[in-house]
């Protein structure tokens, strides 16, 4: 009973994914939560205005909460906005077992996924159009890593450092 249980969850449950911006990507956050919504579950972690905030605050708070979920949910994946996507993508990198990538197009998404299992997409908002982050965003959430050499590259920069 138990494991149809969890298969039954399994076939219930959305993908879950978590989604955070500074300011300067706040309303273009909001945006993407509205594109997710329906096929996902999406947690909102802020910012909640378009006020100044410090964009670090927000990363770490994305890398922590898939790195606390990922056993139970392997697939949940990260979205970070700010102005360029950089800033995201340096602080998000600092914690252990975070991939994070700052995508310009959808293969660039594409390619984080299949070569480099990344499970934060960094985003630009003062760099991309709408129309573009849907596309990139859409690639990201339905690419599947390749593993085999790609595991072997992936485990030797975790070796690197502690993280
Ligand atoms: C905020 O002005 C800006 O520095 C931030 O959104 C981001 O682009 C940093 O990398």
């Amino acid at each position: 009973m138990q494991n149809v249980n969890k298969i039954t969850e399994k076939i219930n449950s959305k993908q879950l994914i978590f989604i955070a911006s500074d300011h300067a990507g706040y309303e273009m956050k909001e945006n993407i939560i509205k594109f997710l919504e329906k096929k996902y579950d999406v947690q909102n972690l802020g910012c909640n205005s378009a006020d100044s905030v410090d964009y670090p605050d927000y990363a770490v708070d994305v890398a922590k909460k898939i790195i606390k979920n990922i056993s139970k949910y392997p697939n949940c994946k990260g979205i970070l906005v700010c102005g360029t996507g950089s800033g995201m993508t340096i602080t998000a990198n600092k914690i252990k077992g975070i991939r994070a990538v700052n995508c310009f197009n959808s293969e660039m998404a594409e390619m984080a996924i299949k070569h480099n299992d990344a499970n934060i997409l960094c985003l630009g908002a003062r760099i991309l159009q709408f129309d573009a982050i849907k596309s990139i965003v859409d690639v990201f959430l339905n690419s599947e890593f390749e593993s085999g050499r790609h595991q072997i590259r992936i485990n030797k920069i975790h070796n690197l450092t502690e993280n």
